[in-house]
Order: C-alpha cells, then structure tokens, then sequence
C-alpha cells in the first residue's frame, strides 16, 4: 500500500513537472518592438504582420503538431526595457524572436537570446553592430545602415550635385549610426557645413535648426525616427528654413507627413527599400493585411517574412530545438513574400537593395536607384 502511493506520487510529480517545465502543448514565439509610445505606429505594423503569419500558420495545424502561441513584449523603444522583455522571453522559453525594431533595442537584447541560444530575427534593426559580433543566431532580413547610408550619400553627391549638407541624429545607435555612415560616404564630396545631435522626445527644435540656417545647407540629413523628423521639418518650415530634408527608414511613414503638417514634408527624400507593391510576391499579403488593418506599414512584409522564416526553420529542423532552428536559418534558402531571402554567415541577407523614395503629394514614391 505504502508503495503504492509513493510510485502514485512519483507519477505524478513527473507528470507535472514536463507538462508544466516546457508547456508541451503550444510553441511560444515571441515578437517584440515599440507597441505603444511615440513609436507605436512602426512597432504595430510589424506586430501585425507576425500575427498574421502565425494564423495562417496555425490555421494549418501550427508547426510540428503544435500550435503557436505568439507572445507580445512591448520595449517601447527603451533599450532597459528591450532587456527586460528578453529575459522573460527567455523564462518563458519561447523557441524564437521576432523583433526587436530599434538598433538599440535589439543589440543589447540579442547579447540574452545569444547567451540562452535562442534564434533572433529582427526585420527591421539596421544598424550593422547587430551582426557584426559573431553571435550565430541573431539575423536580420532588412539591410545595414552602411548600405542604407551609402545609397543616400550616392544620390546627394552624383544625382543632386550637392556640395553643402548638414547632418542631425537623435543621438541613438541607429540615428547617430546611419548618420555616420552617411556623413563617412559624403567623404570628401561635399563639405559637411552642421554636424550634431538633438534628443530624442523633445519637441522644440528651433534653436539647432536656427544655428542650421546660418550656415546655409543645401540638404539636411536627418538620422533617427519619424516622431522627431515630422517635428523638425516643421519646425524648419515655421522659422523659413527651406532646404530640403533627407531621412532613412525610420521615418518613412505616414506619420511623419502628418506630423510635418500643412505640406512641409513635401520633397523629403528617404531611403528605404523598393515599394512592395511592385512585387508580385507580396500582393497576397498586402491585402490580406489591408483587410484587417488597413494601410501597411514599412516594416510589416519584413515582419510576416521574417516569421515565415522562423517557422519554416523549425520546421525543417523537425524539432523546436534552438540549435537545430539556427542552424536550418543558415543553411536554408526561404521563400517569403519578397522573394527569395538567404543569410550569409554573420546573419545578414545577402542581398538589401536600398532606393532613394520622395514624399509627393503627401505620399512616399519610389524616385531614385543607384
Ligand atoms: N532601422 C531602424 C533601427 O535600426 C528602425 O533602429
């Protein structure tokens, strides 16, 4: 009888402790980016992304027999955050991330999934530290600011023939980085007349943009996000400061020309990838995003790629092994809405080919290629 109940208890206690240690019946996913604050628009429309790879996903049965179940983190675009949210991730033991979306978010956070062997994609940090640390499971399916920053100083220096630029950063790691990169691709071509950083969440910026004035730029290079580069060329307009305004991805949305106001972010050129809408592939997507939430947001086809491609890995490893999972994305060749996607050794796509777009008419248009 003794016997019996402690080989009962013995049962149990094994029973519980591997159903509950890896809830064995789903497969966590995490995605994490800005999902409320003055970023939330871009942190939303990658959201929304994810979430509809992982239904269509689970509409087919889930992956491995599992369904998946998709865990929010909202960093915020806080790098402290970013790290929080990575270290319940890794408790939570989800078998992938989607995210982060800030260079300074997803490098401090991948030193954590590095460590705990968790695969990373972010689609949409571009800063080129990210991949440059020989961490073998982070990757990234946009492309780096060292591509990005060169296309921007090719189209300022061989199609605008301009010879005097200022360059402005919000003083973050993508900011101050793509702002370097573009400033170091300028090189010698043109003389670099304001070089400075402004602080991200203020809102008045008159006083540098009236220091920029006086010296008379011909173009404006802004590196950081939509929320302050709306309010700059606003604030530029408002004290008659003309010259045109040049930004990367991470302004262009439609909140910065509504930010801008009255017109002023007519003319502002940004570099980011071609329009998706040219691309056969993604159009399945596109509407059904369309459908649900409306417009798309730059990053949402990077975000539903780079979830397609987590769950393919897992699937072609047979297991939700970490190891296996990494070791799939390198050696894999996907198919996602963008067409083919590789990665090379350091985690990076093997091919990012960035554009030169111009806002017009209060829309972006695709307006240059190098
Ligand atoms: N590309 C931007 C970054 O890396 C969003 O932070």
């Amino acid at each position: 009888m003794y016997r019996k109940i402690l080989l009962a208890l013995f049962v149990s206690i094994f029973l519980a402790s591997s159903v509950f240690a890896k809830d064995a019946g789903v497969i966590k996913v995490g995605v994490a980016g800005p999902m409320t604050g003055p970023q939330a628009k871009m942190g939303m429309d990658f959201r929304n992304g994810v979430v509809l790879a992982v239904e269509e996903w689970n509409a087919q049965g889930g992956v491995l027999g599992k369904k998946i179940e998709l865990i929010i983190g909202d960093d915020q675009a806080d790098p402290k955050q970013a790290v929080s949210i990575a270290n319940k991730f890794v408790n939570q033991e989800v078998s992938g991330v989607i995210g982060h979306f800030n260079s300074s978010c997803s490098i401090p956070a991948s030193d954590i999934y590095n460590r705990a062997g968790i695969p990373m994609i972010t689609p949409a940090s571009t800063n080129p530290q990210l991949t440059e640390r020989g961490y073998r499971g982070i990757f990234r399916v946009c492309g780096r600011d060292d591509q990005q920053g060169k296309v921007a100083a090719q189209f300022v220096v061989s199609k605008l023939k301009i010879k005097k630029v200022a360059v402005i950063h919000d003083k973050t790691t993508y900011g101050q980085g793509l702002a370097d990169e573009f400033k170091k691709f300028i090189g010698t071509n043109a003389q670099v007349v304001h070089y400075g950083g402004i602080i991200q969440g203020d809102k008045d910026f008159k006083t540098v943009l009236t220091v920029i004035k006086n010296k008379q730029p011909e173009l404006i290079f802004f590196g950081g996000i939509y929320p302050e580069g709306g309010l700059l060329v606003k604030q530029a307009r408002e004290i008659g400061l003309k010259t045109p305004f040049m930004s990367g991805d991470g302004v262009i949305d439609p909140k910065f020309i509504e930010i801008a106001g009255s017109g002023n972010a007519e003319g502002t050129y940004l570099t980011f990838s071609p329009d998706p809408k040219n691309v056969p592939t993604a159009k399945s997507f596109i509407e059904k995003y369309q459908k649900k939430y409306g417009e798309i947001g730059p990053y949402s086809v990077y975000a539903y790629d780079a979830t397609n491609i987590l769950l393919t890995a897992m699937k072609n490893a047979g297991r939700a092994d970490s190891k296996a999972i990494i070791e799939k994305l390198h050696s894999g060749e996907f198919i996602g809405a963008f067409g083919k996607i590789k990665f090379d050794q350091k985690g990076d796509v093997t091919a990012a080919p960035y554009v030169v777009w111009i806002t017009k008419g209060g829309k972006f248009v695709e307006y240059w290629k190098p």
